[in-house]
This record gives structure tokens, C-alpha cells and sequence, in this order.
């Protein structure tokens, strides 16, 4: 079976600031991996670095046996619609669009059928109980309902990757465990990986390995096999 996702000796500067330090990771099989650190650490753009959003680091990653670095704008954004569903920590909708369109649009883009687009959507609509503000655009809805509405566009399509950027940051309690069941269903369901940075211990308590980045470097890898292999 072809690895999820590796990536080796990723390194990212901003300016003077080394914000990624020659980080070398593996994500071999299926699993939900909670990415920790305090603010500033790195987490988001090692997330923007895995997934191909982030052109500027040097290092290289394979995504589902692509090398990122080696393929063009047009093959990098195809392979990512069909195999990679990103939640940005700000959500960043479509501000022109409905929530319901917003979920809509991924699998739009990949040429889903209208009747298989609507069951999707309404489907996540339900279960992430956004009944209510579905016809609302972004700028008329609250923080948590864009951020789940961002939550129901990352698996609109079931990719094989989703990263998920503190996807239950703005969100209350039940709303937290609505967004984390789905997502954890979601790669469940399809062997998937999820690689989600969270500051929450009870959310990182459900997943399967915890990955913490202090300063650009990883410090801490539960997955302690994989920390030996390394080293
Ligand atoms: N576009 C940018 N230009 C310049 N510096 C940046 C940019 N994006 C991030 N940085 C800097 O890189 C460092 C890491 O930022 P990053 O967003 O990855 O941290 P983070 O761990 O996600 O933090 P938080 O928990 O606050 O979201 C920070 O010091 C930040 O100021
Ligand atoms: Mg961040």
C-alpha cells in the first residue's frame, strides 16, 4: 500500500524567522493524529507545508506517493481536490457564497452529479446543524456555524487527507463533539488520515497519536516506534 504522507527535513523561513526546523515526519497508515505546540510553534504552516499550500519551504513531501515539489500548479491542485480537504484556522469561505454553497463547491469541482451535490450537502448541512443559516452567506453567520460549515467543505468530497486547522476552536461543547465525530468518522470510514492541531486535551485524547512542535522542531511523537526508526 502506497504511504499516506512523509515528509523529510522541511524547512520554512518568514524574512530573519526560521519557522520550520528540518522537520522529518511519516504518516505510514490510516490514523488521527493531533498536532499540539504552543502559539507561534509552527503548526499551521506545517500544516500548509504537508499539504502543498506552501510552495516556500525547501525539504520535500509525498502526498499518497506524489512528490509536491515536482509537480505542476495544475496537477498539485487536482491531486489536492480529490485527496485533500484543508479546515483554515479562519475558515476562509467563499464570501460570495452560501454556507450550503460553500459546502457545495468542492464537490461541484470534481463534476458530482446535481442530485449526488445536493444529498452530500444536505446530508452535512444535518449533521453539522446548520439547518438554520445554510442560505446565509459567511459575513451573516457566526464564527462556530462558518466553522463548521468549513468543517462540511473539507469532507464534502470523503478525501483520503483532511488537515484541519483548530477545527473545534470556536465551537461549544456539543458542537465541538459534532465536528470531531464527524471528522473521526470520516477517516475512519475510509482509512483515511486526519491531522488536525488542536489546544483542547480532551479532543487530542481521541485521537491516535499526538505529534508536538515547540519552535519549529517536533519534540514529542507518541508514535514512539517511528520516533526509534528515526533516530
Ligand atoms: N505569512 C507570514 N509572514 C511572516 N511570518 C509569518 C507568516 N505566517 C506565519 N508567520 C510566523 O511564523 C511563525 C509560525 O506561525 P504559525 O502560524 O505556523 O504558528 P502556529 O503554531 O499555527 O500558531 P497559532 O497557535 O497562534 O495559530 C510565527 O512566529 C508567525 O509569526
Ligand atoms: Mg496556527
Amino acid at each position: 500500500m502506497t504511504e499516506i504522507l512523509r515528509a523529510n527535513e522541511l524547512s520554512l523561513r518568514y524574512g530573519q524567522q526560521q519557522v520550520l526546523r528540518e522537520v522529518s515526519v511519516t504518516f505510514p497508515r490510516p490514523e488521527a493524529v493531533a498536532v499540539t505546540g504552543p502559539s507561534g510553534s509552527g503548526k499551521t504552516s506545517l500544516l500548509y507545508a504537508l499539504s502543498g499550500l506552501e510552495r516556500g519551504v525547501t525539504g520535500s513531501v509525498w502526498l499518497l506517493g506524489h512528490r509536491l515539489d515536482e509537480l505542476d500548479a495544475d496537477r498539485l491542485s487536482d491531486l489536492r481536490l480529490h485527496n485533500v480537504g484543508f479546515v483554515f484556522q479562519s475558515a476562509d469561505l467563499v464570501p460570495e457564497l452560501t454556507l450550503r454553497q460553500n459546502i457545495a463547491l468542492p464537490l461541484q469541482l470534481a463534476g458530482t452529479s446535481r442530485r449526488s451535490v445536493r444529498e452530500r450537502v444536505e446530508e452535512l448541512v444535518e449533521t453539522l446543524g446548520l439547518t438554520q443559516s445554510a442560505d446565509r452567506r459567511p459575513s451573516q453567520v457566526s464564527g462556530g456555524q462558518a466553522q463548521r460549515c468549513a468543517v462540511g467543505r473539507s469532507v464534502a468530497l470523503r478525501p483520503a487527507i483532511v488537515f484541519a486547522d483548530e477545527p473545534t476552536g470556536a465551537l461549544d461543547q456539543h458542537n465541538r463533539d459534532v465536528v470531531l465525530d464527524l471528522l473521526l468518522d470520516q477517516v475512519r470510514q475510509i482509512d483515511g488520515l486526519l491531522v488536525a492541531v488542536t489546544h483542547d486535551p480532551e479532543v487530542a485524547s481521541r485521537f491516535d497519536r499526538s505529534i508536538s512542535l515547540t519552535d519549529g522542531v517536533i519534540t514529542g511523537d507518541t508514535d514512539g516506534v517511528r520516533l526509534a526508526d528515526r533516530a
